[in-house]
């Protein structure tokens, strides 16, 4: 019967220890990614001063954008952003597999939208932004073959999602 107690008891015992251990790892682990972090912004420092206005990615010049929203452009846009998948993950003002993007052209610069669109994987790597949403949404978005072009046209969309604003 003792035996039998034991048997009980030590699973018991064990699987206890276990749910401390876990939280005491969980809070372990936080250092340790910051550490991963911290290596990486070592080595990609000179990257890092570009990395928070434009992010990484192709567009690495100040792009001239006129104040005035080509509808055409937007337009076209708008398909695409159908046509290249976007809609698999994002909407302009709900939370769907990514974040809503209606307000995205006024919370970062041109460059940085043109960036996330042909370059997500590495923006999500280095990007102090795509990194935390990635951390907040748990799925790396994407790449959709995006031309640089067709960026700049899906860009204009959203910019003139973010001028509407939300009725
Ligand atoms: C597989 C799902 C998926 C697809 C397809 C996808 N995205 Fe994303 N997108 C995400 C997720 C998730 C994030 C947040 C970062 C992360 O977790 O990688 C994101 C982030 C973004 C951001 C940054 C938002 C912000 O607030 O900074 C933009 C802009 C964006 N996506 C645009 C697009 C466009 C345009 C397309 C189509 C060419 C597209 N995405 C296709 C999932 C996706």
């Amino acid at each position: 019967m003792r035996k039998v107690m034991w048997l009980l008891l030590v699973p018991a015992l064990w699987l206890a220890g276990c749910g401390g251990g876990g939280k005491e790892s969980a809070s372990e682990s936080a250092p340790t990614t910051e550490q991963t972090t911290m290596v990486a912004d070592q080595n990609n420092r000179n990257d890092d001063q570009q990395v928070s206005e434009f992010g990484v990615g192709p567009i690495q010049e100040p792009m001239n954008i006129p104040e005035t929203i080509d509808e055409a452009l937007a337009k076209k846009g708008e398909e695409l952003f159908d046509k290249k998948g976007c809609t698999a993950c994002h909407t302009l003002d709900d939370r769907k597999v990514g974040p809503p993007l209606r307000y995205v052209a006024d919370s970062v610069r041109p460059e940085w939208i043109m960036n996330m669109i042909m370059n997500p994987e590495e923006m999500i790597l280095k990007d102090p932004r795509a990194k935390r949403l990635l951390e907040e949404y748990g799925v790396p978005m994407t790449n959709q073959n995006v031309s640089k072009e067709e960026a700049r046209a899906i860009l204009e969309y959203l910019r003139k999602a973010a001028k509407e604003k939300k009725n």
